[in-house]
């Protein structure tokens, strides 16, 4: 007997970079999904959508709502929509998947996780670069403790780029942080696995087209001492290292789609007797090395984990790859320190 495994059906609302490129695309690569209506506002896009996907299309979102055979909707809309359009669908019996970052204020984020709770219906925030496959890498060599304590953290994710759509927009709740470094913020307290004791920003509109800030500097203090410089700009020429972390054993560091980890044990430190005049410790370290190639396309974030792990969620059961408490926790303590 063939048991037939179950298909999650979903509905897409809001179809451009993220809606079409992120989300539809992992759709399609991904059997335990399929797509059974689109919406978006824009006619033309709807139409280019409909014709490829060959589903159903609507201009307004409370029709595909009103779909009794969808499980799952994904919004992807622009940010300012996400708190009407999430509360429909979960109203309307829908697990929702909603992009970062996720609403505009912490109360709206409050009334979705009530209103999930209340229609028994998950509301999953995606933010997947916490499943970027460096990112988990880095994970484990810290769980692993290869590298030692580590005291310092240095993220930086910065190009250029004059933003001039509703993202560098302040009415739109666009801007550098809740566009780009909520990500990257977000991967440091999962690293760290609680919320800083301290923290200090710099916050600049540089080349921005709009009105908001295009570049931040943070950095974090944490209870054991641990500090986190995170760079998150579009306001430079050149890149930084993405990643570079300082452990009491060892290194880990991120120069293009390369991960590095050189660390020591211990017992493989060798002290030398004869001390010459050396301004160096005369010591014999054993290093080990290991070297990761990344995949150019991670880089951006998207792999294909969070689809699978939704599936797990929804099918399975299993826990949820990202909880809402975590991202009203951190938006908290950004509020705290007037970041965002
Ligand atoms: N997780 C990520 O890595 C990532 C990457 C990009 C964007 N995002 C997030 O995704 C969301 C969308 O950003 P984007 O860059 O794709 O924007 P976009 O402008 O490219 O696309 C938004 C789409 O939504 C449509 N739309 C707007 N209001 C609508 C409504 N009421 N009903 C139906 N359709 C509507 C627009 O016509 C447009 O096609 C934002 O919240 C953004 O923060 C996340």
């Amino acid at each position: 007997v063939t048991v037939k495994k179950k298909l999650i059906r979903c509905g897409v609302i809001g179809l451009g970079r993220s809606g079409w490129n992120i989300h539809v695309n992992s759709i399609l690569k991904n059997r335990d999904f399929l797509i059974l209506g689109v919406c978006d506002v824009d006619p033309k896009v709807l139409r280019k959508a409909t014709k490829l996907l060959k589903c159903k299309g609507y201009i307004n979102y409370i029709d595909l709502l009103n779909d009794e055979d969808i499980d799952l909707i994904i919004v992807s809309t622009t940010t300012k929509t996400h708190y009407t359009i999430a509360s429909k669908a979960l109203k309307a019996k829908k697990h929702v998947l909603l992009e970062k970052p996720l609403t505009s204020n912490i109360l709206e984020m409050k009334n979705l996780k009530k209103l999930s709770k209340k229609n028994s219906k998950f509301i999953i925030p995606f933010f997947n670069f916490r499943f970027a496959k460096e990112f988990n890498i880095i994970e484990d060599i810290l769980y692993k403790k290869l590298i030692g304590d580590v005291f310092l953290i240095k993220r930086n994710v910065s190009y250029f780029n004059r933003r001039d759509d509703w993202q560098a927009k302040k009415s739109e709740s666009g801007g550098i942080i809740n566009a780009a470094a909520i990500h990257h913020l977000d991967q440091i307290i999962q690293l760290k696995n609680k919320l800083p004791v301290d923290v200090w920003k710099d916050l600049k509109q540089v080349v921005t087209k709009g009105d908001t800030f295009d570049h931040s500097k943070i950095l974090m203090k944490f209870a054991d001492g641990c500090i986190a410089d995170i760079e998150v700009s579009w306001a430079s020429a050149l890149a930084g290292y993405p990643w570079h972390i300082l452990g009491t054993q060892g290194s880990i560091r991120q120069i293009d789609n390369i991960l590095e980890c050189k660390w020591f044990d211990k017992k493989d430190v060798e002290k030398k007797i004869n001390q010459k005049r050396s301004y160096y410790a005369n010591e014999k370290i054993k290093w080990k090395k290991r070297k990761f190639i990344l995949d150019k396309k991670y880089a951006h974030g998207i792999s294909p984990t969070f689809y699978k792990k939704i599936y797990n969620s929804i099918v399975k059961n299993e826990t949820l790859p990202v909880k809402i408490e975590s991202i009203i926790s951190m938006m908290t303590m950004l509020k705290k320190y007037k970041i965002n």
